[in-house]
């Protein structure tokens, strides 16, 4: 193979991983969220990206979290889902402790 050939093909690999890569991230697999590990981060993780990428509970202040739990209990003009009752209380917990303050 010529170098020239060679390092077109390098490119084309690097051009490949960065758009699975990207992929990857922006499917919500790559958002940081508070206590991962822990089992309520795995249950907000699993429950929350049924429907639509994840929303980390530190982009939204415990007042639009409010607005928006609202919608989650059933409440939705939009047609956002109840929270399943053995679900909502640990779910809740964990969002509203981790909302996003001002320090
Ligand atoms: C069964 C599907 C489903 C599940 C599960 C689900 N959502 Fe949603 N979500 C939707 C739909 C549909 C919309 C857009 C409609 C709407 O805004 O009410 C939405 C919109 C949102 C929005 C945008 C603001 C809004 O209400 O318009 C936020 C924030 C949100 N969801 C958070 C969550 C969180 C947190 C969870 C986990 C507790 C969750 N969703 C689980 C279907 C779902």
């Amino acid at each position: 193979m010529s170098s020239g050939a060679r390092k077109l093909l390098i490119n084309l690999l690097v051009i490949i991983v960065s758009l699975v890569l990207v992929a990857t991230v922006s499917r919500g697999c790559g958002v940081k969220i508070p206590e991962e590990g822990t089992a309520q981060a795995l249950l907000f993780r699993e429950r929350c990206t049924e429907c639509h990428d994840l929303i980390a509970p530190q982009s939204m202040t415990p007042k639009m979290w409010e607005t928006i739990i609202g919608r989650l209990d059933g409440n939705s003009k939009r047609g956002h889902p109840a929270l399943p009752t053995e679900v909502r209380e640990p779910l809740l917990d964990y969002i509203m402790r981790n909302a996003y303050r001002r320090r």
